[in-house]
């Protein structure tokens, strides 16, 4: 690209989306991996809004009930986007009003370029006529997604693309209606943009099942929690569960890690069954405790505080459609809470299980937890596991078998902080830096969202080489 427009891009850049919403991750449903292009309909829509309100999801969280690509059939002489007629035969306000009178917030699908993803009318040149008719209809939250614009399947970031998600934020803006906007631009170099941009921002390609969630979501989304916060947040796009009658889904096993890992990253939660949801999905999407880990307020995404698995550099992480092998490795993830940590231990091999033993002292890695506060050395903490929703009582050791494939454990932590004999100023080390089983406390910079900064490099360690770190 020329330098001159490179330029003009940073000119124009307005730094700021302030619409007062996504002060935690959204929550809610998305029709996309339940239903695809085939059966988005008033009907199915009603069903839906039904069926969250008898399962009392709302009360829990699940306040968005989004219709995602294929609604749209044409544009109208008035320039107009027009709903098929044959599944929305009252338009859309009808439909949005019904979802309102349940309770829920309604959600619209629109993509920044000519086409949608599945060939429908794009909003390309039509970013303010859109914006206003989502808001003629009553929408809550806007999902624009990024298919068929300029530079769409661009590396590294494209000022095209940027310049067109301002356009929509600010038509949006300009409506006066505060919507929730969510970025769908599957690259995770809008990461460091995003919060100017949007309240959410998807960071890959689609998560379709176990694999994907590694390639596009888990091994990327490690590098990126800096970017995530209160406004805006990294989206490793929806969950899928286990339902065989959805679109796309995974192994029960696979659906709740997805679901742990998903919390403690601070990801949306969106849900993508719902007529057919069965009762192991149910019982996983209603777990208020894992709940409240994505909903922490001190909004901190988690990051991996142990991993055997090989050394990944972020530049290394390019988008690919195409799938690596999932390595035959384990990690812990953590996130700092308001009460403590919140613990994931993932095995990742296809093969074996595992056993794994984390030391609690080591959730302190967790780079986030020195931003502000000192980590303080600890060696104990109460333990409780989440899932078998059981008190372990105090220890040093999370001890744990995985089985294979996907599995997980997760765990909330209160470290037990001895009394400090003497007040000093100096933050402790952990006493335990010499095993060198940690990656190195990593320093960072506030990222400015200013246009041509590039991303940090940045690695996560292989932690079965001390020598290394
Ligand atoms: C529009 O943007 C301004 C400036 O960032 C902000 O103060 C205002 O709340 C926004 N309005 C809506 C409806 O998002
Ligand atoms: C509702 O969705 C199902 C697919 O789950 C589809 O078979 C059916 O035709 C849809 N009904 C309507 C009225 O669109
Ligand atoms: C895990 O530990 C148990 C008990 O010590 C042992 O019997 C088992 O073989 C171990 N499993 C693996 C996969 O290492
Ligand atoms: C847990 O693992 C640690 C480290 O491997 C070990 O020292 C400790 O005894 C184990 N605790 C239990 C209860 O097995």
């Amino acid at each position: 690209m020329a330098l001159w427009k490179l330029l003009l891009a940073c000119l124009h850049q307005v730094d700021a989306l302030d619409n007062g919403l996504g002060l935690l991750p959204q929550m809610g449903y998305n029709t996309w991996n339940d239903f695809e292009c085939e059966g988005v309909s008033a009907k199915n829509i009603s069903k839906v809004a039904d069926k969250m309100v008898e399962l009392g999801l709302p009360a829990l969280g699940y306040e968005y009930l989004i219709i995602d690509d294929c609604w749209a059939d044409h544009r109208g002489k008035d320039g107009k986007l027009v709903p098929d007629r044959n599944a929305f035969p009252h338009g859309m306000k009808h439909v949005a009003d019904y979802v309102h009178s349940k309770g829920l917030k309604f959600g619209i699908y629109m993509d920044r370029g000519r086409w949608t993803c599945a060939g429908r009318p794009g909003s390309q040149g039509y970013e303010e006529v859109d914006a206003k008719t989502f808001v003629s209809w009553g929408a809550d939250y806007v999902k624009t997604d990024s298919c068929n614009g300029p530079d769409s399947l661009e590396d590294p970031p494209s000022a095209a693309a940027i310049a067109q998600y301002q356009l929509f934020r600010d038509a949006l803006n300009a409506t006066g209606r505060p919507v929730f906007l969510a970025l769908s631009g599957w690259h995770n170099w809008y990461s460091p943009y995003g919060e100017s941009l949007a309240n959410s921002w998807r960071i890959g390609y689609d998560v379709r099942n176990w694999q994907s969630a590694w390639n596009f979501a888990i091994r990327v989304n490690g590098f990126l929690s800096d970017f995530g916060g209160p406004g805006g947040w990294n989206d490793p796009d929806m969950l899928v569960g286990s339902s065989s009658k959805t679109a796309v889904q995974m192994t029960p096993q696979q659906s709740r890690t997805q679901f742990s890992l998903w919390s403690v990253m601070a990801a949306p939660l969106l849900l993508g069954s719902m007529l057919s949801m069965g009762h192991h999905d149910l019982e996983t999407y209603t777990n208020t405790e894992v709940i409240a880990v994505d909903q922490d307020p001190l909004g901190i995404q988690g990051e991996i505080v142990w991993e055997n698995c090989p050394l990944r550099k972020r530049t290394n992480i390019k988008q690919s459609q195409f799938y690596d092998e999932i390595p035959a490795c384990q990690q812990v993830w953590a996130r700092p809470i308001t009460d403590g940590f919140a613990i994931v231990l993932l095995n990742l091999d296809a093969e074996k299980p595992a056993n794994v033993s984390f030391a609690v002292s080591d959730v302190c890695w967790s780079s986030q937890a020195f931003v502000g506060k000192p980590c303080n050395f600890f060696e104990e903490a109460s333990v409780r596991d989440l899932w078998r929703k059981e008190h372990l009582g105090i220890r040093k050791f999370i001890n744990v078998t995985l089985a294979r494939d996907g599995a997980s454990q997760m765990f909330k932590i209160k470290p037990i902080i001895p009394q400090a004999p003497h007040t000093s100023a100096k933050k402790k080390t952990p006493a335990s830096t010499a095993t060198g089983h940690r990656p190195k406390s990593r320093h960072r910079e506030p990222v400015s969202s200013h246009f041509s900064v590039a991303l940090e490099t940045d690695a996560v360690h292989f932690l079965q080489q001390p020598d290394e770190l």
